[in-house]
């Protein structure tokens, strides 16, 4: 089975991931766990699963970074979320806090920012995938009322295009021209590149977006080379950059960070159909 090309890829991002598609075969299969999500555990071995796995990494050390990041910050906390697509989870998360008086969302996909500006003004219960926004919360974080704060601080989803090399894909998250004290971005930036060198200029205008002492907090799959966003059209791998930890963290110092914090989840092994990547990398680090 083949992956598409890059430039494939970009042109027809449109009939390759689907919204709701991506929700559901990503998102839905937690609603048969009991909640709340409990604490990390060896417990999480008995899921016999590496995906459900992946999912509460994603969920307790995206929490993890976000909260770390968060106290002890100003109260006029920005924070961009690059590429939320229609998971903003832990942007919901990040809503809760006090601190946090913006939220700027962005994609580079038109039919994202349509179902995230949707959620933002309508009640979850319109969003036809039998998907619940509150019920996701309150299991992954304990917490009841982030659809709400996160519809109070979210009022901007921008375009963003990580590939474009000259910096104006970013020209819309920039535009107020007021400096981030957050970014973050989960599962996007191997996506979204379409080498090393594209990555690293992501990281670098990331860099140039935070304000002095910021944080930004990245969480990638590690060393992968294709996943499928749409469970029911298995044969459409889309391609990604393999990033290993030694190479994303050096990249890190490189362009002006100092890694806080580093947390890698390793699959025992990958026999999926729908990724090959080994696990997932997940970075803390401030602005120098
Ligand atoms: C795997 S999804 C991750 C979505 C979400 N952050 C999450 O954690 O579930 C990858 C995201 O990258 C976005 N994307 C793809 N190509 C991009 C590009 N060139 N620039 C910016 N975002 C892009 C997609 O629209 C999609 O929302």
């Amino acid at each position: 089975m083949s992956t598409v090309s890059f430039e494939e890829k970009k042109e027809n991002y449109g009939s390759h991931f689907d919204p709701e598609m991506y929700i559901k075969f990503y998102f839905c299969q937690n609603k048969s766990e009991e909640g709340p999500l409990p604490s990390w555990s060896i417990a999480d071995r008995d899921l016999n699963s590496e995906f459900l796995r992946a999912i509460r990494f994603k969920i307790r050390g995206m929490k993890l970074c976000i909260e770390s990041a968060l106290t002890g910050m100003s109260s006029t906390v920005r924070v961009l979320d690059l590429s939320t697509g229609p998971f903003c989870g832990n942007m919901m998360y990040a809503s809760g806090f006090d601190n946090v008086s913006e939220i700027v969302c962005s994609d580079f996909l038109e039919a994202n920012r349509k179902y995230l500006t949707k959620l933002i003004s309508q009640e979850t219960e319109n969003i036809d995938i039998g998907f619940d926004w509150d019920k996701l919360t309150q299991w992954a974080y304990g917490k009841s009322g982030l659809v709400e704060s996160f519809r109070k601080k979210c009022q901007q989803v921008s375009f963003v295009d990580l590939s474009n090399d000259d910096g104006k894909g970013f020209a819309e998250v920039e535009e107020s021209g007021k400096p981030f004290d957050l970014i973050t971005s989960e599962w996007v930036f191997v996506e979204a590149t379409r080498d090393l060198k594209n990555y690293e200029d992501a990281i670098k205008k990331c860099n140039s977006l935070l304000r002095k002492g910021g944080s930004f907090i990245l969480l990638d799959p590690l060393e992968e080379t294709f996943w499928v966003p749409d469970g029911s059209k298995p044969d459409v791998r889309l391609p990604s950059v393999p990033v290993s930890p030694q190479w994303l963290t050096d990249c890190l110092k490189r362009n002006g960070f100092a890694v806080d914090l580093l947390m890698l989840q390793y699959y025992d092994s990958n026999d999926s159909t729908y990724y090959d990547s080994k696990g997932n990398i997940l970075v803390w680090a401030t602005k120098l």
